[in-house]
């Protein structure tokens, strides 16, 4: 299927959108868990997502961890699996291809899964994490001894302190460099992707209006209007596995004169 945005009807914000990228110095794609499903990654709010089939209470948080180290652990071990399993799609695929054509694009990732780093893009900022690494809660090595089946917590091989994965949990901190410095690029980006995210989510929800208002063009794509849709400059429905290509040949197109 194709959008058509880019070839039927010529909206107005289409060619805003071409254009604008065609003449910004610093984009930012700011992604969420969209950007991954049509690679078959759950995201967590869609009617079937994860956060319908458990609760975060259970599994996301340190005090879960703390009282079940073995359920969670086993939870992020099967979610790995899953996400090593996986492959980027178009999607990811066209937004690496866009960081060629512009002068500085940054990735900006509620993601956790590293597909964006596996369909090759360089400058990434995980702001929840990155599942495929761990780290021991008490001397805070990368210490992962693996999932095994058995009913045993996984412990840190230096110290025996509990292995949790390097993700941000509810009710933690984010990393402060990695928001600083995703606020810092929503600032200073003439163009910014909302991608594939329910935009619910703090602080990174703020970014997309951190960035309109420092002066970026903001667009949202996304299967349905999020909750932060009716605030930016324009909107495209559809799935970012079809609508980015389209984007993305489009600039190429244009860039070619
Ligand atoms: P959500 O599950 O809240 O939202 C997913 C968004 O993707 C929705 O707005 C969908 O409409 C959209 N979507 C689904 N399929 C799509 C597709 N093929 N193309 C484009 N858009 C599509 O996921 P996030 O916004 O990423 O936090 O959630 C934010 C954070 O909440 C996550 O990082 C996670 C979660 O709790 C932590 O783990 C800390």
């Amino acid at each position: 299927m194709n959008s058509g945005y880019f070839t039927a009807g010529r909206r107005t914000g289409a060619s805003e959108l071409l254009d604008r990228l065609e003449h910004a110095q610093s984009v930012v794609v700011f992604t969420g868990a969209g950007i991954s499903a049509e690679s078959g990654v759950p995201t967590f709010r869609d009617p079937g997502g994860i956060w319908e089939r458990f609760k975060p209470d259970e599994l996301a948080n340190v005090r879960a961890f703390l009282a079940n180290p073995v359920l969670v652990q086993g939870w992020y071990a099967h979610r790995r699996q899953l996400m090593e399993r996986v492959k980027p799609n178009p999607g990811h695929v066209a937004i690496a291809e866009l960081e060629q054509l512009v002068p500085k694009l940054t990735v900006v990732t509620q993601n956790v899964d590293g597909l964006h780093a596996r369909a090759g893009s360089s400058d990434i900022l995980e702001l929840h994490g990155n599942i495929h690494r761990t780290y021991c809660i008490d001397c805070r090595e990368d210490a992962r001894a693996g999932h095994d089946e058995s009913n045993e917590a996984v412990r840190c091989r230096y110290c025996g302190g509990l292995v949790r994965p390097d993700v941000v949990w509810f009710g933690e901190m984010l990393d402060p460099d990695v928001i600083g410095r995703a606020d810092e690029a929503s600032r200073e980006a003439d163009v910014f992707l909302s991608v594939g995210t329910s935009g619910l989510v703090y602080p990174a929800a703020d970014l997309p209006l951190v960035a309109q208002r420092s002066g970026a063009y903001v667009v949202e794509i996304n299967i349905a209007p999020s909750a932060l849709a009716e605030y930016l400059d324009d909107c495209i429905t559809g799935p970012a596995g079809e609508v980015l290509p389209e984007v993305v040949d489009a600039v190429r197109r244009a860039s070619r004169g």
